[in-house]
């Protein structure tokens, strides 16, 4: 398939590198069709895998959700002939990037604007990678905010969809709001999942998080975070809990790839649990950042909790 944009033969050192369907270039050189039904119908699904130390971490737990995206929306096929496991690596290392993203996204492809799916068109396949600093410790011990909206996306919030429109206009009414991270809010005043994370409350020693049926994303970080419960004796519910309940929380966090393990210390303009981060909080916060650290093969960053 013709990708369009001028292929560079070595865009070594380039921080926003892209993979375009089968080609290496730099990202302002990408072009996707008019008619792409990415852009056009938000026919399509995507990850971000976050790099540490030039390393994706939990790719195969990316691949894995993409795939079962891709099958959610009857468009498995579109993988064939893009080995992903080594195509990510490569573009990482061509970009240079140590500290950032991969942001990957498969569409049903370009082709002339109609619902049902079009005959033999070729998928777009592109990820491209951008430099970022995870939250720096000071950041996580002074915590964050989020405003709660009512959840208005679609039934099937478990498909990693490129259909962000809710997303979008919940995290711009957090941001005009002052908080950080919109909290999406379902009937019954449950409490489901930020507007780009996943969150947790801490009960009575007990971890809380909303299950990972078809009202959230089931979020890499989330898993790992429940892992972690595990590994700590830590025992995790995974039921849903209220906005009104979140008042009697002794803590609450959110978690996503950008985000890590995120302290939340105020809910709606009002502090939460004494408005400081709590200590399962950063116990997680500190156990996931020394999982990273070990998987990346960097030393143990120093603890939060104990620093
Ligand atoms: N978003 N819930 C939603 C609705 C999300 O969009 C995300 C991630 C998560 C956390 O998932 P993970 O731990 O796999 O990052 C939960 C990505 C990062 C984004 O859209 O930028």
């Amino acid at each position: 398939m013709n990708t369009g944009g001028n292929v560079s033969p070595d865009p070594h050192g380039v921080p926003e590198s892209l993979y375009l369907n089968g080609a290496y270039l730099p990202l302002v050189d990408g072009r996707i069709g008019v008619e792409d039904r990415g852009f056009q119908l938000g026919d399509g699904v995507y990850e971000v895998v976050k790099v540490v130390n030039g390393r994706l971490l939990w790719l195969e737990d990316h691949l894995q959700r993409l795939v079962w995206s891709l099958g959610q929306i009857r468009l498995q096929h579109a993988l064939r002939g893009h080995a992903l496991d080594r195509v990510l690596p490569r573009l990482v290392a061509l970009s240079g990037v140590q500290q950032g993203t991969v942001y990957l996204q498969v569409t049903r492809g370009v082709a002339p604007r109609d619902f049902p799916f079009p005959d033999e068109v070729e998928p777009t396949v592109l990820a491209y990678t951008r430099p970022a600093e995870p939250p720096a410790p000071e950041a996580v011990l002074a915590g964050t905010t989020v405003h709660p909206v009512e959840d208005v996306r679609w039934a099937r919030c478990d498909i990693k969809s490129t259909n962000l429109l809710a997303a979008v206009l919940a995290k711009q009414a957090a941001r005009d709001a002052g908080a950080d991270e919109a909290l999406f809010v379902g009937p019954g005043g449950v409490v489901r999942e930020g507007g780009s994370s996943n969150v947790f409350a801490v009960f009575a020693g007990r971890v809380w998080t909303h299950p990972a049926d078809t009202h959230i994303l089931n979020g890499i970080t989330r898993r790992h975070v429940i892992d972690l419960c595990a590994r700590m004796g830590v025992e995790v519910v995974e039921r849903a809990f209220t906005l009104e309940g979140l008042e009697a929380a002794d803590e609450f966090f959110l978690v996503s790839t950008a985000r890590d393990v995120m302290p939340v210390v105020a809910v709606g303009g009002r502090p939460l649990a004494g408005g400081r981060p709590g200590p399962v909080t950063l116990a997680l916060a500190d156990a996931l950042r020394a999982e990273v650290a070990r998987l990346v093969g960097l030393p143990a960053p120093p603890s939060l909790l104990h620093g």
